[in-house]
């Protein structure tokens, strides 16, 4: 009697173990949180001008979070009628940003700002145009809300990726929960936002590593123009981002319809100040100034040219001082435009890891 227990335990034990080996999906794994840190390579010299990347310390890059924030930017449960995902006003072949003049919301209202560029963000400390908001976390959380946006709310997100097939596996390979929340959505958003960097320009390789040849004469001119007698790195700075990333008015109007930082600020001061923009992937990211106003690049630089209002309230001291502008030549102005396509990164707007994951 004994012995027979014994003998069926041991038929027991290795008819599970050998159902087990048959097939292992059927048997329940404690699941493991286990998260890939990455970190996104840069050239050596972009750490020299700006450091390294930055990012919160509660929110170290990680290879599932950076997914799970890629497949969030292009998700279009983030707006109320499900038609609007980030990228429909950021879109990758135009550097992230909108096409369109102003950005159309789920609701058929137009927004009064250009949308803006999303390349090499990590190193800002204020974003929007009049630098509302001071993290990638904190900025994502607003065009879910807004009502000329994605005019949804947050309840409503959260209870559409919890409930959906994929999206709570993701949250805990990312974040170690299943359980959705607005605060891990914008994080993995600002995750995958950092690592959306551009340094493979032409420009990249003639400044920065050296490659002579690679620059036409007339490319070469335009550069000369733009640290020159155009003072353009005055704001556009020759760091790596081709921005000061500070806030500054540049004369665009005598009497500003949109205050600018003022509307963040409260500060007359700051009245007709906007976010210095990045110059990179610029061909690709017309219209522009903060209202679309211009939609080349020659537009652009007539403005700097000839049309600068010195009246405009707290023009920056960085403006040059010579009544419209710079009067530059015909010629003049075709280098410097051909020195702003210098700065398209095609493997950026390209790049497949930033793309619609399939
Ligand atoms: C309806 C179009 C639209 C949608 C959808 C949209 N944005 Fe934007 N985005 C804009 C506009 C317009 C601005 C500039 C607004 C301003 O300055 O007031 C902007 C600005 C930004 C900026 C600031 C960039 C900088 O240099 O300061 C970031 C980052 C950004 N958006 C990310 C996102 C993310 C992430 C989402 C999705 C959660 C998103 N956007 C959805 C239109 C849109
Ligand atoms: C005083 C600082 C300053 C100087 C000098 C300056 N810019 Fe700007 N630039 C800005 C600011 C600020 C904006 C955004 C203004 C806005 O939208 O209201 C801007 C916008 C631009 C834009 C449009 C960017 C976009 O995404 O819409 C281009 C292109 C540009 N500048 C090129 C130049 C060139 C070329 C020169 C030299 C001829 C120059 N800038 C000199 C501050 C400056």
């Amino acid at each position: 009697m004994k012995k027979l227990t014994v003998i069926t335990i041991i038929a027991v034990l290795s008819a599970s173990i050998y159902a087990c080996k048959k097939d292992p999906d059927t048997t329940p794994v404690a699941e493991v949180y286990n998260p890939t840190a990455i970190a996104v390579t840069v050239p050596a010299w972009v750490k020299t001008y700006v450091g390294d990347m930055k990012h919160p310390s509660d929110n170290p890059l990680t290879a599932e979070g950076v997914y799970l924030g890629r497949k969030l930017f292009y998700e279009k449960m983030l707006s109320n009628d499900m038609t609007m995902s980030c990228a429909t006003c950021h879109k990758q072949e135009n550097g992230f940003d909108d096409p369109r003049p102003f950005s159309q919301g789920t609701n058929g209202t137009f927004g009064d700002r250009n949308a803006m560029a999303i390349i090499n963000l990590a190193w800002d400390k204020s974003f929007f145009w009049d630098g509302r908001r001071a993290t990638l976390e904190g900025q994502a959380h607003d065009p879910v809300t807004n009502p000329i946006e994605m005019a949804n709310n947050w309840p409503d997100v959260v209870k559409r990726l919890q409930n959906s097939t994929v999206y709570p596996d993701l949250f805990f390979k990312a974040f170690g929960t299943r359980t959705v929340d607005s605060n891990l959505v914008v994080k993995a958003i600002a995750q995958f936002e950092r690592t959306l960097v551009s340094y493979n320009s032409k420009f990249d390789k003639y400044y920065y590593n050296g490659d002579t040849t690679i620059f036409t004469q007339q490319e070469k001119n335009g550069l000369a123009i733009f640290k020159g007698k155009g003072m353009c790195n005055n704001c556009h700075l020759m760091n790596t981002q081709l921005a000061d990333v500070e806030f500054r008015n540049n004369g665009l109007d005598a009497n500003p319809k949109d205050d600018g930082h003022m509307k963040h600020t409260g500060l007359a001061t700051d009245r007709g100040k906007f976010k210095v923009p990045t110059l990179r992937n610029i061909a690709n990211t017309a219209p522009y100034m903060h209202d679309s106003r211009f939609k080349t690049l020659e537009e652009v630089v007539n403005f700097y040219s000839s049309q600068v209002q010195q009246s405009s309230p707290n023009i920056d001291e960085h403006m040059p001082d010579f009544g419209t502008g710079l009067n530059l030549t015909t010629q003049e102005k075709a280098d410097l435009v051909a020195f702003l396509k210098t700065l398209t990164d095609n493997d950026f707007l390209t790049n497949p890891n930033f793309s619609e994951p399939k």
